[in-house]
């Protein structure tokens, strides 16, 4: 037996609860942008988020609503997508509180920054990694916005490094759940994919 949920007969938040229940763990990006005069460094979580394009290297967020983050982004055409570390909870969900436009999360709640190599909005600096971006396009969708970035330099911290490669021990990515609720990595496997020419039986 299933239970079914047809979004014509819902109101849109329950849907969206439901969805962003089945939909998980997903990834966060911490994006830091700055306004257009340049005064005021802002930084928030977005879990709707991934790698859109691989050639050229792409990542795309979605902002519900028209946020500072996305209006940082269209009006200065850059952000950093910093990687979002177990150790850094606290810090990550602070930086989610609805501060005004001129208020920097950075100094509100107590965040080091960093300068960026490429692009003018700066890092988290006890984020392990920063990928800086300039703003490729966004696409409407509803409610929503999807920003999506080109990736122009990323930068990792030497010490989540094994042998020159990110290593996910040493990442300790957070991902956000349904509701409040954020997941830590569990056990990690390993297998690798099997060609086709392999698997064939005659
Ligand atoms: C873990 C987490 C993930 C979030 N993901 C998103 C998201 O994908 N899109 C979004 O619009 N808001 C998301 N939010 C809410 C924003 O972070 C929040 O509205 C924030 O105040 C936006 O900041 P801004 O106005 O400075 O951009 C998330 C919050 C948390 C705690």
């Amino acid at each position: 037996m299933r239970v079914d949920y047809s979004p014509d007969a819902m109101d849109p938040g329950s849907f969206y609860r439901l969805l962003t229940a089945v939909v998980v763990p997903r990834p966060i990006a911490w994006v830091s942008t700055l306004t257009p005069d340049g005064a005021t460094a802002n930084l928030a979580p977005h879990s709707f988020f991934t790698v859109a394009c691989t050639d050229p290297p792409i990542v795309q967020f979605t902002s519900v609503g028209r946020k500072d983050s996305l209006r940082n982004a269209e009006a200065t055409g850059e952000f950093v997508v910093n990687f979002a570390p177990e150790p850094l909870f606290a810090e990550i969900n602070a930086t989610a509180t609805d501060f005004p436009r001129d208020r920097s999360e950075f100094d509100a709640v107590g965040i080091e920054r960093e300068p960026s190599l490429r692009v003018r909005p700066p890092r988290v600096a006890a984020s392990p990694v920063a990928l800086e971006c300039t703003l490729h396009s966004t696409l409407r969708l509803g409610d929503s916005t999807v920003v999506f970035g080109r990736v122009v330099h990323a930068a990792v911290h030497e010490d989540a490094l094994v042998a020159g490669r990110p290593d996910i021990e040493l990442l300790r990515p957070l991902s956000r759940l349904g509701g409040n609720e954020w997941g830590t990595v569990g056990e990690v496997h390993e297998l690798a994919r099997a060609p086709y020419r392999d698997t064939a039986r005659d």
